[in-house]
């Protein structure tokens, strides 16, 4: 059973998003359901629609009765949840439209508390997280306007800010309002099981941490790969592409997870300063190494999509060449590939280890046709795998690649929760271990800014729908 949070008040703004839909406001039932959440609790949404308390829990109970119905079918639990759900109109622009948001929150604050704990949830485009934060400040619902013996904190979703000037405006605006202990970055890839499982796989073994290092490893491969597009995003997708969207955050918190130093405990800023300065060791792509070492890519038909540009060129796909700078990496290259309506949808790691010193048992290709590796797969299936050499039962001393293999699924009967079950709560009782703190998103958007500059106007290549991407992409594994 998780820490129970304290009694609170999840205010989220972007109550009619996509995400709320499909993330935030089943999980939270999901929560309620199993008990996790605090005994007394109210969800108040937040949008620019003027609507009651009743249409708005109708319109919540409709989006989840058509995308999660089984969450509907218990109509009584259904609606001991809807009954702590509210609803305020305001125009995020407007900043005294924020007082009815504060009347409401104090006049139904749980148990009448006179400073009662809130949780405001960010579930907006990136561009409007200044305005709204400043007006929160404005009305008196910051950090600061809380009386002691009670919080205030903020979940901000991806991508924090679309670029670092951005990102640093953005973490001073907030900055002013909420302490950094009480900023939460959101980025639901740290929420996975399989990717909390990266630092226990490396940190609770003792015999693969002596071989992670240049000596042993050949190169290390990230891969998160959708076989579909950008489905309705076009609006979004034109003004992030793939380098904001996944590579800034999800590829990088991989790239930090599987590189970075131990730690000196488990603590969530021991963590995330092994995180920092992991981001802060690579090496940055310039104008004169971006050649050979990035290739973008869009994919064939992406300009026909709704809300796309004609003649758009944003990346559907990267793939870079990164390099780490320090005395356990320096050298070993790690290729990051993310991309848009590729062949097939998977996310893993792989860790390939250097070919054995001397080939007994055949050519230079054989011998790395079986160079040992670790695959880590995040998803969709959640295991891992140790690839090795073994004979060929025969006559002939011939090698093939066989595998070890654990399986999430077949050695654990616990069901796993999903990243915003997980990362709700632990925003409501204060573990920032899985949210990005300020350097490390600076110093992510300082390492993807590089490459759009150093990639200047080049246009992205185009490559087929369910492909691996681009053909120029081998050019970059020379
Ligand atoms: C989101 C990106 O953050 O992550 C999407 O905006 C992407 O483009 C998604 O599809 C992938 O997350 P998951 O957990 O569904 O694999």
């Amino acid at each position: 059973m998780p820490l129970k949070p304290d009694n609170c008040t999840l205010v989220i703004f972007g109550a009619h998003s996509d995400l709320a839909a499909r993330k935030l406001f089943p999980s939270l039932y999901e929560l309620a359901r199993w008990g996790h959440l605090p005994d007394e609790y109210r969800i108040i949404g937040v949008g620019r629609a003027p609507l009651s308390h009743d249409e708005f829990r109708e319109k919540v109970h409709e989006k989840m009765a058509a995308l999660f119905p089984e969450n509907t079918q218990n109509e009584a639990a259904f609606a001991s949840f809807s009954a702590r759900l509210f609803y305020v109109g305001v125009d995020f622009a407007r900043k005294e439209e924020y007082h009815a948001l504060h009347k409401e929150i104090m006049d139904g604050a749980p148990g009448s508390a006179s400073s009662p704990n809130l949780l405001f949830y960010l579930a907006t485009s990136p561009a409007l997280a200044p305005l709204i934060v400043g007006n929160l400040d404005h009305a008196g619902l910051g950090e600061k306007d809380g009386l002691s013996g009670s919080w205030r904190k903020i979940i901000v979703e991806k991508p924090y800010g679309s670029d670092l000037q951005t990102a640093r405006e953005l973490n001073r605006v907030i900055g002013n309002v909420f302490h950094e202990e009480r900023i939460f970055r959101i980025d639901h890839y740290l929420g996975k099981e399989t990717v909390q499982n990266i630092m226990v796989f490396r940190f609770s073994n003792g015999i693969f941490e002596p071989l992670w290092n240049r000596h042993n490893i050949d190169n290390v491969a990230i891969t998160i790969a959708e076989e579909f597009g950008i489905r309705d995003r076009g609006v979004f997708y034109e003004e992030a592409g793939l380098l904001r969207d996944i590579m800034q955050n999800h590829a990088l918190q991989l790239l930090a997870s599987v590189a970075m130093e131990p730690p000196v405990n488990f603590s969530a800023d021991a963590v995330r300063d092994e995180k920092a300065k992991l981001l802060r060791s690579i090496r940055p792509i310039t104008p004169h190494s971006v050649n050979g070492a990035v290739v973008l890519g869009q994919y064939e038909g992406y300009r026909a999509e709704k809300n796309v540009a004609p003649n758009s060129t944003v990346e559907t796909f990267a793939a870079i060449k990164f390099f780490v700078d320090n005395w356990r990496w320096k050298d070993v290259p790690f290729f990051v590939k993310a991309g848009k309506n590729l062949a097939e949808t998977v996310t893993e790691i792989v860790i390939t280890f250097k070919c054995p010193p001397q080939n007994y048992f055949g050519t230079a290709e054989s011998c790395c046709y079986t160079a040992n590796q670790v695959i880590l797969r995040i998803q969709p299936e959640e295991t891992i795998a140790i690839k090795f050499g073994a004979k060929r039962p025969g006559e002939a001393l011939i090698t093939d690649p066989v595998f070890m293999k654990f399986d999430y699924k077949t050695s654990f009967t616990e069901a796993g929760v999903t990243p915003y079950h997980r990362l709700l709560l632990d925003a409501m009782t204060g573990d920032q271990m899985n949210f990005i703190r300020q350097d490390s998103v600076e110093y992510s958007w300082a390492i993807i800014d590089a490459i759009r500059v150093a990639f200047g106007a080049q246009i992205p290549d185009f490559y087929p729908v369910h492909s691996w991407g681009p053909e120029s992409v081998h050019g970059i594994y020379g």
